[in-house]
């Protein structure tokens, strides 16, 4: 056989097998874990989210990837990046250097590697190295081949405007993508990967505890400071996403556990029937109805592009279908119109003003003291319905201690919509139900189960 047509064997061999290639080409001994994911990505069209400990050899993978491309395809590009230029020019471009040192000829003599770019002599293909910053939404963008490849180094610090400019790209038939990350933030493309859209990814969980590259002493540094169940632990160590990530309010477990409970109203008919109504500030954002009654809670209306005299009527209509004993509305700007249509309509609405002064003496203001208030809600047991909407947004605010005083703030719509994130609106209609003492029309306790100690029973508080 000419040797030619021995390299197209080579060649076509690798292109099924990246793992063969690192092993081969480049004279590397991938990790069993690394071994695996080489193996999911050498599938045309593949889509590979890796969720890992520190040092368990990822940046290393996308090395060998941005090679195995360059010398087993044609006409292929491959975007790289990570969310800081120090992430992805210093760590991952200058390990290529390092990875090229034993790679076999004549592949190694053609790879030329420039500051953000490397390309292969005689290849129309070429891989470049894009920062992912807000300001530049389009570092996954614009780039069009045969085969296309997005690397995702450290995903989940890169900003939701990324992936958002790149959906399209993202989901181009055929286009391989690989993400990796330690999973620091409970929201946004990378956790959905793990998570809603999980269905559509080939997942690997590289834990430090399974991986030869970590030295054991940086486990029991970590597990000796933080404890083996801290977050910290699973993040770092485990490669788990953590309960909460560190400044956000809901934790995630908590969420979660309440989204696999199925209660019904009737069960808590002794409670007061509250109706909360969130009022979308900005086009785009939702309207947004809850009705919590106890424990139970339900989304029972939403929607886009209502005016307030709209919404109101919605309101009504749902006041007096449930018999609610109050309903409550977040009369902040937009809301007043709706408050004021309420009450032309003979409803007494309760109105809400997010921005004033905490009844709470721990709270910075009303819109933080209702969210407050639910996560205690939750965390005596509270339901919310299975709905991947709601699920972002009650993880989605963090927050922060005041200067001085050192009272809770929630964060605002503002800040999160600058960090890419939705307005939180199904969240904050079910928060707003806690912003009244309401007492159920028919008596307090009417209907409440005796629980037979003889006593009134001051437990039922919390679902009040
Ligand atoms: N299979 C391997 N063989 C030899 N060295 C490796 C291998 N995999 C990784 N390394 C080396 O181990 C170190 C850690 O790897 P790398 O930086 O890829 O890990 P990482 O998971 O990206 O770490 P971090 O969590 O800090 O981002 C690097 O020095 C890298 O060159
Ligand atoms: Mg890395």
């Amino acid at each position: 056989m000419a040797d030619d047509e021995k390299l197209v064997e080579i060649v076509s061999r690798w292109r099924d097998d990246a793992g063969a290639f690192v092993v081969e080409c480049l004279g590397a001994e991938p990790t069993p874990q690394q071994r695996d994911a080489l193996s999911a990505f050498s599938k045309p069209g593949a889509r590979v989210s890796i969720t890992s400990g520190h040092g368990t050899g990822k940046s290393t993978l996308f090395c060998w990837v941005i090679y195995w491309a360059l010398c087993c395809f044609y006409d292929v590009k491959v975007a790289v990046t990570a969310p800081t230029s120090h992430q992805l020019t210093d760590n991952l471009w200058r390990d290529l250097a390092k990875w090229k040192a034993d790679m076999l000829e004549p592949w190694k003599g053609d790879i030329v590697i420039k500051s953000d770019r490397v390309s292969m002599n005689g290849s129309i293909g070429f891989a470049v190295a894009r920062t992912s910053r807000k300001e530049n939404p389009e570092a996954l963008h614009g780039l069009h081949a045969k085969n296309m490849m997005f690397l995702i180094d450290e995903a989940s610090g890169i900003p939701e405007q990324i992936f958002e400019a790149a959906r399209g790209s993202l989901s181009t038939p055929g286009a391989r993508v690989l993400m990796a990350a330690n999973p620091t933030r409970l929201s946004g493309y990378f956790y959905n990967s793990h998570h809603r859209n999980r269905d559509l990814w080939t997942r690997f969980r590289f834990s430090c505890l399974d991986s030869p590259r970590v030295d054991p002493v940086y486990v029991k540094q970590i597990a000796d400071e933080y404890g083996e169940d801290s977050d910290m632990y699973r993040v770092r160590v485990l490669g788990e996403f953590p309960n909460a990530s560190v400044t956000q309010f809901m934790p995630g477990d908590v969420v979660e556990a309440a989204m696999g409970k199925h209660l019904r109203s009737e069960m808590f008919d002794f409670a007061p029937k509250i109706l909360g109504v969130d009022v979308a500030m900005f086009g785009g954002d939702r309207s947004v109805i809850v009705l919590r009654q106890g424990l139970y809670s339900n989304i029972v209306y939403q929607t886009r592009g209502n005016t307030p005299e709209q919404l109101a009527w919605h309101a009504a209509r749902l006041y007096d279908e449930h018999k609610a004993d109050a309903l409550i509305v977040d009369a902040t700007g937009v809301g007043e119109a709706v408050m004021s249509s309420l009450r032309l309509m003979h409803r007494s609405p309760i109105a809400f003003y997010a921005g004033e002064k905490s009844l709470l003496a721990n709270c910075a203001n009303r819109r933080t003291e209702v969210w407050y208030k639910m996560r205690e809600w939750f965390l005596s047991g509270g339901a919310v319905p299975d709905d991947p909407d709601l699920r972002d947004d009650l993880v989605g605010p963090e927050y922060q201690y005041t200067t001085g005083k050192n009272l809770i703030q929630l964060e605002r719509k503002a800040d999160m919509k600058k960090r890419g994130l939705a307005s939180p609106d199904l969240a904050d209609a079910l928060a707003v139900t806690f912003a009244a003492d309401v007492q159920a029309k028919y008596g307090f306790g009417g209907y409440a189960p005796d629980d037979g100690d003889g006593t009134a029973d001051e437990d039922y508080d919390i679902y009040a």
